[in-house]
């Protein structure tokens, strides 16, 4: 019986998981989005069931597919939609992980109909998006808070920096700089660094040993 307690360490914890990129919309056709695949985040809602959690995933657009009847996928397009869809979900979940790449601005006005080419050069009004992992910092009151931070330089400083400022649990630094690391590929370099500044490096991994680690990681965390 402590033998499958222990190969199911989640069992009964609810894990909410963000991924893939947002689209903000500039109008009809066009959007701006980035180059995540959501690979990561999908890694991660499949490593947490596997351990006996009841996972929501939360994903932008993204091709990725998972069907596992302990994981419950919401797709979502924009950092607006994404942050409601989240906000359902926190205050009944144990862990959240949130590794989308939301967009960090969006237009300030979308076009209802299609913009026409002009003469003149273009210029599109931006303002910022809200940032879903510091507002569920700011309320949070037992979950186990985990954030992504995608940095290329200075970039141990940064991710603490994050960590601090969203109030974090653990926060996994996404190096770039290292070949093969990051959007598009099925490998990853990373750094878990945890509320007390433990500092743990990691090699280049597959995804799915990253989000294997992590969530041992996450559950090491919660039983210290
Ligand atoms: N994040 C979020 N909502 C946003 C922006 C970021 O939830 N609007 C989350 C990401 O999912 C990630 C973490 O915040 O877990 C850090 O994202 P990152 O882009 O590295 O940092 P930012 O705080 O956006 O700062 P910057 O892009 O300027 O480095
Ligand atoms: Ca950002």
């Amino acid at each position: 019986e402590q033998d499958i307690l222990d190969k199911l360490p989640l069992k009964g914890k609810k894990v909410l998981v963000t991924a893939g990129p947002t689209y903000e919309a500039i109008d009809p056709v066009r959007f701006i989005g980035n180059h995540s695949s959501g690979k990561m985040g999908f890694e991660i809602a499949k490593a947490a069931a596997n351990l006996g959690a009841e996972v929501i995933l939360v994903s932008g657009p993204s091709h990725e597919n998972i069907n596992s009847n302990r994981i419950t996928t919401v797709r979502v397009t924009s950092a607006l939609e994404m942050y409601n869809e989240v906000h359902q979900h926190f205050k009944f979940m144990n862990i959240a992980i949130l590794s989308a790449a939301v967009a960090d601005y969006k237009p300030k006005f979308v076009a209802d109909q299609k913009i026409k080419k002009k003469d003149s050069s273009f210029t599109i009004e931006l303002e910022k998006t809200k940032d879903i992992l510091a507002s569920l910092g700011a309320i949070k009151q037992d979950q186990f808070l985990v954030g992504f931070a995608l940095e290329t330089n200075n970039e141990l400083q940064h991710a603490k920096a994050k960590l601090k400022s969203k109030n974090l649990d653990l926060i996994v630094l996404n190096s770039l700089n290292d070949e093969g690391a990051g959007f598009g590929v099925s490998t990853n370099k990373v750094t878990f660094i945890t509320k007390t500044d433990a500092v743990i490096e990691q090699e280049l991994k597959s995804k799915t040993e990253v989000a294997h680690d992590l969530m041992h990681q996450i559950i090491k965390q919660l039983n210290a």
